[in-house]
């Protein structure tokens, strides 16, 4: 068995401070690449690996300061090792930890005696230790251990679970302002992993554990995805009761502690809100626990298409139309205002819904030129300018991008339902809030 030389722990964590350490990324998407780019800021040489060859390809000829590759032996180049893979769910809203499997198995071989590996993805909490532990432990050519318990006897590498905190499209906090949450297998993975974020990052939070350091970023998107359904619940009822929920809620969020303003839409949207909350219930099960929090959100965050349905079929009723039949401008396919993000958008159910039901539909989206094929859709669309609004039965606003001018979208419509009180101030019977 080749041998490795021993370095001391100071000695890597010196290298990581006087920025000499080199940066390996993996998974170079929407949250490995800006990772790597605030390193190379940071005058850090990243490399980062993908199995994405256009990806690879297009980073490597452009003006990047980042170099790309889908070779895996370069591993032996760098001195950290960050994963940030895919963590979907499977057709039966499992988790599909395929992306961190292979990665881990394309990592073990070339794994180097010191390497800091630090997974990103999000997950559920045992999965750096159940998992990409035993696989990195034994496909590694120099019988490496990770470290545990401060031992360290140059046959080791480190282990830690960071998640990433990023919130697309929102501009109020940078990258750097958001803290980063650190739990190493060992003290020493966490002290290494903690100096080499604290280079691009103001602020670390070490936790205990790497399953402390999972089980936080499910908290948080946890508490989001719940109380999104609590709103999307009493919108409902504020519906029938003739209350506003958006005046309400606004109401109530001037209320200077105890309450944070979440808001009522047409459904769950984006990479993690909709996704993440299954990744716990799932693992909960082998604990014969039931997260009851997540399945009742998850059934009053899934309806909210369907809410959206009913409604745009009751507003056409008034005016004695069908939905079937009727012409539908669908205006926003993101699952967000002012982003290109279409995944798990409620745009793509609704319209999915619409056309089921007989409906005519076209959409609208700034961010969208065209439609074509996802994992789960294959709608093969084009934006349809807006002129002549007046030729559609309904505009329906499902996302409330600042683009958008919406008096002169009331003005010339027909009827307009509103997902997002994004007509909130205008005063017209055209509109129907949902
Ligand atoms: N996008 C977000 O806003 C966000 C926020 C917080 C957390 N996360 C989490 O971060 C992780 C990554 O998400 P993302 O949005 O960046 O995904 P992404 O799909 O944008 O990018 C993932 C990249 O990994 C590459 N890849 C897949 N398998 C690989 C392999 N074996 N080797 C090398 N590269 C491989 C893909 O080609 C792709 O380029 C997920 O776990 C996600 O839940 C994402």
């Amino acid at each position: 068995m080749p041998t490795q030389q021993v370095t001391p722990v100071s000695e890597i964590l010196a290298k990581i401070q006087s920025r000499q350490a080199k940066i390996g990324i993996i998974g170079l998407g929407y949250v490995g690449l800006p990772l790597g780019l605030l390193f190379s800021e940071e005058k850090f040489q990243v490399l980062g690996f993908d199995i994405d060859a256009n990806k690879v390809n297009a980073l490597n000829s452009g003006n990047s300061y980042i170099s790309a590759t889908s070779d895996y032996t370069r591993l032996k180049e760098v001195d950290a090792v960050i994963i940030a893979v895919p963590t979907p769910l499977n057709e039966y809203h499992e988790p599909d930890l395929s992306y961190i499997t292979a990665t881990g198995n394309a990592i073990a071989p070339n794994l180097q005696a010191n390497h800091l590996v630090v997974l990103e993805s999000t997950t559920y909490p045992g999965t750096t230790e159940e998992v990409l532990l035993p696989i990195l432990e034994k496909g590694n050519k120099f019988g490496l251990r990770a470290a545990r318990d401060g031992v360290s006897n140059g046959k080791v590498f480190f282990l830690t679970f960071s998640p990433e905190r990023e919130d697309p499209g929102n501009t109020s906090v940078a990258r750097k302002d958001i803290p980063k949450v650190v739990g190493g297998l060992d003290a020493q993975a966490s002290e290494l992993a903690g100096a080499m974020y604290n280079a691009i990052f103001r602020r670390v939070v070490r936790v205990s554990t790497p399953a402390a350091a999972e089980m936080t970023k499910l908290l948080e998107n946890i508490y989001r995805c719940v109380n999104i359904a609590l709103v999307n619940e009493l919108k409902q009822l504020s519906m029938r009761m003739g209350i506003d929920i958006w005046e309400v809620i606004d109401a109530a969020a001037t209320k200077p502690f105890g309450f944070h303003p979440f808001y009522p839409g047409p459904g769950l949207g984006g990479h993690c809100i909709p996704v993440d909350p299954f990744y716990l219930s799932w693992k909960a099960k082998e604990f014969d626990f039931r997260t009851k929090f997540i399945e009742l959100a998850g059934e009053i965050n899934v309806g909210m298409p369907y809410h959206v349905i009913a409604s745009v079929a009751n507003a056409l009723n008034q005016k004695k139309k069908a939905l079937n039949g009727s012409k539908i401008l669908m205006l926003g396919m993101a699952y967000k205002k002012d982003i290109d993000d279409l995944r798990e958008s409620p745009a793509l159910t609704i319209i999915e819904l619409l056309q089921k039901e007989g409906a005519d539909v076209c959409y609208n989206d700034p961010y969208f030129p065209t439609v074509g094929r996802g994992r789960k859709y294959d709608l093969q669309m084009k934006s349809t300018p807006l002129t002549n609004l007046g030729q559609y039965d309904c505009a329906l606003i499902v996302t409330d991008h600042s683009d958008y001018d919406y008096k002169k979208i009331v003005d010339e419509s027909q009827l307009v339902v509103d997902t997002r009180n994004a007509t909130k101030g205008i005063k017209s019977p055209k509109i129907v809030r949902c």
